[in-house]
């Protein structure tokens, strides 16, 4: 049983999400979801896929359990000596008694216990129930991350194989991606598609008729005529988690394109 601070009423028990099945997994990351700001609902099948693309380490997830009930996740990815909060979520009836903090405090242990030694996640900006857990166990401000979405348009997309418009791609960034955008993630994504102008890249995934922006540099002339092409390729163009300041920000609003979101990335160091 793990120690729970004064004030909550129910034993909780704290244990691996590799005892669960992605069925249970999902029923539980949908209902830890509940009342947020977008609607998440994820079968078994949603929530591998979810797993495998940020490599989800269910060993190091935890899940907590009140009277043999699960009612909160914490999704942790992996890669090498970095971690990621994938997700993290109690079940609405369940919150504010301390279990929010109890299941990420002890999934943060088993991550540094595993050799991890930094941990990001993302957090909405109006987020902030979420934001004093973070902030209170320690976690610090990194930077600003945009969410876009653009209407389609006229516009000629330049395709190129993925693998060029990746090198380049490369080759020329200055910061890092965001986890779910990051080459590892790519690397699990089928139908990735290269786009590329003279002095300007990006790696595209279109699914359900939306454009996926995960990767894109360049200058902002060139900048511009790659996100008027790539737009013209589906219903709408979404770029998630682009950096505050990022030159693209201010083409997508002069293209019309609407800021509907920002996160703030953290990070908590162990060493
Ligand atoms: C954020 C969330 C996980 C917190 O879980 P919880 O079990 O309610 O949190 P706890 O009871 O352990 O609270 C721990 C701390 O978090 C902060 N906190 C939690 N809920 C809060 C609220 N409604 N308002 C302000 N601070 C809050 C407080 O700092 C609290 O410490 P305190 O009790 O000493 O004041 C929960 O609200 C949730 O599941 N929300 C929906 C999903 C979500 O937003 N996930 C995070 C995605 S980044």
């Amino acid at each position: 049983m793990a120690a729970l601070p004064s004030g909550t009423d129910a034993p909780v028990d704290i244990s691996p999400a590799a005892d669960l099945d992605a069925e249970t997994l999902a029923r539980l990351f949908t209902a830890g979801y509940e009342g947020y700001w977008f609607h998440i609902e994820l079968d078994a099948v949603a929530f591998s896929r979810m797993a495998t693309v940020s490599d989800a380490d269910l060993t190091l997830s935890r899940v907590a359990s009140v009277d043999g009930e699960p009612v909160a996740i914490v999704l942790l990815a992996r890669r090498g000596s970095e971690g990621w909060v994938g997700g993290m979520g109690v079940a609405a009836p369940h919150r504010r008694r301390g279990i929010g903090r109890a299941v990420l405090t002890n999934t943060l242990e088993a991550a540094r216990d595993a050799g991890i030694e930094r941990v990001t996640l993302e957090v909405l900006e109006q987020n902030h129930p979420a934001r004093e857990l973070y902030e209170g166990l320690g976690f610090e401000h990194v930077r600003d991350l945009e969410v876009w979405s653009l209407p389609n348009g006229p516009g000629e997309p330049r395709e190129v194989d993925a693998a060029r418009a990746h090198a380049w791609l490369r080759a020329r960034r200055e910061d890092p991606e965001p986890w779910q955008r990051d080459d590892a993630s790519v690397a699990h994504l089928e139908e990735v598609r290269g786009l590329m102008v003279d002095s300007a890249a990006a790696l595209v995934r279109i699914a359900g008729g939306r454009v996926g922006v995960l990767q894109l540099a360049g200058q902002p002339d060139a900048l511009r005529e790659l996100l008027t092409g790539a737009r013209a390729l589906g219903e709408s163009l979404v770029v998630v988690n682009l950096p505050a300041g990022h030159p693209a920000s201010a083409i997508l609003e002069a293209l019309g394109g609407s800021l509907d979101g920002r996160q703030h990335e953290l990070e908590l160091r162990f060493s």
